[in-house]
């Protein structure tokens, strides 16, 4: 079987993250227009997004490591795509709480905030992301310069607050959003600088 050139391959890569934002909305959108929504709607859709705002930022995370272990330049490439994709769903997620939870009323967030902690903790990770969405373009990349790649060192922080906002949440298994973190730990744990230090040098320098 041919091997596909670099075009082909970019091209299925792009194919991949496009799948991985799109299929679980149109997968949501089936089970909307089916009313398969199970006994509370509300918190089914809540709870979908919030699964795949989770897994798209680590997604996101996963594409510098990949890059470095693989040697190939097409996960780099789909990055910024994945982490619009995970910001896509990190809002609609907020969303689906405003609207419904909530009814729209900014006193009421303004009260979750104060009285309930992963509230105060997933809001922060929205606010952090919020920057980055705003200054993804290329535009923006050319103008802020080296603060660029500084700024967006944030996604770190908001991937740490979103799992840990998951953890406060849930109230008794807490098999799924430790494994997100053990997840998150491989991949920030990956970046540190002893990893150069074991090798003997200091690493290599990353944009993000
Ligand atoms: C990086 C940002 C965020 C991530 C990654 C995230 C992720 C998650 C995850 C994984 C869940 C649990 C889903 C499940 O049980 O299967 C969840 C639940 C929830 N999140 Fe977020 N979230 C984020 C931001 C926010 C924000 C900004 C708000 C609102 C201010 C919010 C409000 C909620 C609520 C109300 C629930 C359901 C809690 C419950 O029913 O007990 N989240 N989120």
């Amino acid at each position: 079987m041919a091997v596909p050139g670099p075009k082909a391959r970019l091209w299925l890569w792009r194919l991949a993250a496009w799948t991985a934002g799109l299929a679980p909305l149109l997968w949501l959108g089936a089970r909307v227009l089916q009313s398969r929504l199970g006994a509370n709607p509300v918190e089914f859709l809540e709870h979908r997004a919030g699964d795949w705002s989770l897994r798209l930022l680590l997604a996101t995370l996963a594409m510098t490591p990949l890059r470095r272990l693989t040697g190939w330049s097409e996960p780099i490439r789909v990055r910024r795509l994945l982490g619009l994709w995970a910001f896509f769903w990190i809002c609609l997620h907020f969303a689906i709480y405003l609207t419904f939870d909530l009814e729209g009323s900014p006193a009421a967030l303004a009260k979750d905030l104060v009285k309930r902690t992963y509230i105060t903790i997933g809001f922060a990770a929205w606010l952090l992301l919020l920057p980055l969405a705003i200054t993804s373009t290329q535009g923006w990349q050319r103008r802020l310069k080296r603060r660029w790649a500084q700024l967006h060192q944030l996604v770190y922080a908001a991937a740490l607050l979103g799992v840990l906002h998951y953890l406060w949440l849930v109230k008794a298994d807490l098999r799924e959003p430790l494994l997100y973190l053990a997840i998150l730990v491989v991949l920030l744990g990956w970046r540190l600088p002893w990893r150069g230090i074991l090798r003997g040098h200091s690493p290599p320098r990353r944009t993000t």
